[in-house]
């Protein structure tokens, strides 16, 4: 039986059920001209699906459009991907966060091509099987791009179902629940068409606040019409801890700056930084950070922090400035480079480093 959200049986008997042609016809009428979406009568190509549908893991339509018109730029097929230079990938990706997914997205290209004869599987049980694939983007490439009978359920398509059934049980935990209604709802009629009919409802009619009921080709349906806003019902959220460490700014006698690659697994991946302490939750004192400096010289705390938020953690960076000694400009200490900043753009940095960079000189500006 469905509940609503103080625990009531809800009265389906006024509702009609959830039509399946209405929100294909809503979806002819008003679907959104997205670079990734094939138009109406053609053939979606499956690298295209999955390349979009990896940029939108944990990223807006509005951010990841630039960034797929780029990389399909760069790497217009598969091969030409699985062919490309890692770094430059990462460099492509440069901004967008979640390194893993650029890493990822390498490996992926390079089984396609070279183990699948560059077809990508048609069902979700084997794109699961590939890196950087999980539930949500097997089930929406499955279904944009081949065809099958599957709803993708992500944070939007969460909303649409919980108001739609208005469910009581809060989440994560009704998480599974809505999976189940999602996959009674799911369409043999125009299945990628209606996964992403589903997307553009959560994203434009069936907002987080204000929802547009008036223009929902569901309305008729929904049970949490009256009260769009109290579902989904959400369940005590963790607040996130607040990590703390030391960036050096190091420079040499001609101004460049020290970067040093990061280890190729874990946060940030490979990409480039400026050497810091490990970053734990207690602050560092200044004399504790030393420890941690790269090359010897002169440090001094720049006013103020960087602060830059992770999936898990809030991060506090606090930033100390140097000039290294003429021992250390012989092509840098081993894992490490000397960059001139208007060289930066040549490597990539993320956007946590890029904020270092402009807090650093900001601050080195101000004193000159
Ligand atoms: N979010 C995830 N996949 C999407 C897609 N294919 N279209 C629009 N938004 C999305």
């Amino acid at each position: 039986m469905i509940t609503n959200v103080l625990e009531q049986p809800v009265r389906t008997a006024a509702l009609e059920a959830p039509s399946v042609c209405r929100l294909l016809d809503w979806y002819d009428r008003h679907r959104r001209d997205l670079p990734w979406r094939a138009a109406p009568g053609e053939t979606p190509d499956p690298y295209v699906v999955w390349l979009s549908e990896i940029i939108l893991q944990q990223t807006t339509v509005s951010t990841a459009k630039p960034y797929f018109e780029s990389l399909l730029a760069l790497w217009p097929r598969v091969e030409d991907l699985a062919a490309a230079d890692p770094d430059r990938v990462l460099h492509a990706w440069q901004g967008l966060g979640y390194y893993a997914r650029a890493r990822n997205l390498l490996k992926c290209a390079r089984i396609v091509s070279e183990d699948l004869g560059g077809r990508f599987p048609d069902n979700e049980r084997e794109l699961q099987r590939l890196p950087g694939i999980g539930p949500y983007t097997a089930a929406a490439i499955a279904s944009i791009a081949f065809g099958q009978k599957t709803v993708p359920v992500d944070g939007n398509v969460v909303r649409v179902l919980a108001r739609l059934y208005a469910l009581g049980e809060p989440l994560p935990g009704a998480r599974r629940r809505i999976e189940g209604l999602a996959r009674g709802l799911a369409s043999s009629v125009r299945p990628g068409d209606f996964a992403q009919a589903l997307m553009d409802l959560g994203a434009g009619v069936c907002t987080p606040r204000k929802p547009a009921c008036g223009a929902c080709p569901w309305r008729s349906a929904c049970a949490g019409r009256c009260a769009p806003e109290a579902y989904p019902v959400k369940g005590r959220t963790r607040t996130k801890p607040t990590r703390r460490g030391v960036a050096f700014w190091a420079e040499d006698g001609n101004g460049a700056v020290l970067l040093r690659k990061r280890a190729e697994e874990g946060l940030l991946g490979g990409m480039m930084e400026f050497p810091s302490t490990d970053w734990r939750q207690a602050p560092w004192t200044d004399r504790q950070a030393r420890a941690f400096a790269p090359v010897p010289a002169a440090w001094r705390r720049l006013p103020g922090v960087v602060r830059h938020t992770f999936t898990h953690f809030h991060l506090e960076l606090a930033v100390l400035a140097g000039k290294a000694g003429a021992s250390c400009g012989e092509g840098g200490p081993p894992d490490g480079i000397w960059c001139s900043v208007e060289r930066f753009p040549e490597h990539p940095l993320p956007t946590l480093m890029k904020k270092v960079a402009a807090h650093a000189l900001k601050h080195l500006n101000e004193r000159e």
